[in-house]
């Protein structure tokens, strides 16, 4: 089968097509024939070798959508043709054909393979953040930073089918905060400076790490919940004191979608079909800006590093 891997990490330029064999599923695992693999930071980041060096061809690729090709031993209720929307906590998506745990293989009803190809790690990760690690309620406010990208572009909407009372954002550019806009943010702010417009929140969403995570936790309410899932500035790690913690009424929050899919692997798939059920109803969309080839990955991926990507971008598998 034709995939796209690498065997030595650095820039876009690693990533090449390949021919490998055709995985063959394992105890609770599927097949999946790929349509379709969404493009996400945490490849970039695989690519990069944050996960360490590859060990002859690693296969990036988090999410997929496609039908279901044939099923593993003690597999039940899926059936080969099935489409479904799957999370590959391994990677391997960006191929045509992957292989997935059972359980995170959800049944497409009512969601095109297109946008099934972009929510099965991009849509759980936004519910997951939002519900599970900050626990957000009706009538919070929240601000979103990154605002304009893939997990953001969805958290704001999925904020608001929860009840969020106001849904702020931030993004590096001015251009970023018109098109983000569009996902019902009440306002987006330009991450520099971004404290001067908001105050006493009940939870901010900190995929980026450094300066913007000290200065989030500045800006939370009494019992606000700073909920920290990514380090897309790629800055080094913070050591925090945490008596203020408790002084100033403040949580810190984590979310982590490995560690989640091997000790709560229920609460994944819940995240999921919640997520997949309001995008069913229309209660939430995907903004899909880029569909491209499989073998143009290192394009998606450039565009991604430089920060430069808007809502959602795909690779079109068969
Ligand atoms: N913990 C988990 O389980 C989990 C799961 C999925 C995703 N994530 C995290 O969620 C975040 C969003 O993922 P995504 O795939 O949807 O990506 P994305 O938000 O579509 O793209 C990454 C965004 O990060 C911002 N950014 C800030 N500093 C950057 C830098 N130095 N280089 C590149 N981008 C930078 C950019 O937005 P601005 O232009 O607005 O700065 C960029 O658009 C990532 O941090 C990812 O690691 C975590």
């Amino acid at each position: 089968m034709l995939a796209v891997g690498f065997d030595v990490n650095g820039g876009p330029e690693v990533l090449r097509p390949v021919e490998l064999p055709v995985p063959e599923p394992g105890p609770g695992q599927v097949l999946i024939r790929v349509a379709y693999a969404g493009v996400n930071y945490g490849e970039m980041c695989h690519r990069l070798g944050d996960l360490g060096a590859p060990d002859g061809i690693d296969v990036p690729g988090y999410e997929v959508s496609g039908e279901v090709a044939a099923l593993g031993p003690g597999v039940t209720g899926l059936s080969c043709g099935d489409p479904v929307a799957a999370f590959l906590p391994d990677g391997g998506g960006y191929a045509e054909f992957a292989v997935a745990p059972a359980a995170f293989a959800y049944p497409l009803d009512g969601i095109s393979l297109r946008d099934g190809g972009g929510v099965a790690l991009s849509l759980t990760t936004a519910y997951g953040v939002l519900a599970g690690a900050a626990r957000l309620a009706a009538g919070d406010s929240v601000l979103i930073h990154a605002a304009a990208g893939g997990v953001g572009s969805a958290a704001a909407q999925i904020a608001r089918a929860l009840g969020a009372a106001a849904v702020h954002g931030t993004v590096s550019t001015a251009a970023k905060a018109v098109y983000a806009k569009r996902f019902g943010y009440d306002a987006v702010h330009i991450r520099d400076g971004f404290t001067a417009h908001v105050a006493e929140l009940d939870v901010v969403l900190d995929p980026i790490g450094g300066p913007t995570r000290l200065a989030s936790l500045s800006v939370l309410a009494p019992f606000g919940r700073l909920a920290v899932y990514g380090d897309a500035a790629r800055r080094p790690d913070l050591s925090l004191p945490v008596l203020p913690l408790r002084q100033q009424n403040r949580s810190l929050a984590g979310y982590d979608i490995a560690d989640l899919s091997r000790r709560a692997p229920t609460l994944v798939r819940a995240h999921a079909l919640a997520a997949l059920s309001l995008l069913a109803t229309g209660a939430i969309r995907l903004d899909i800006t880029a569909e491209l080839p499989l073998t143009s990955a290192p394009e998606a991926h450039e565009t991604l590093q430089s920060g430069l990507n808007l809502g959602k971008s795909l690779l079109r598998v068969s």
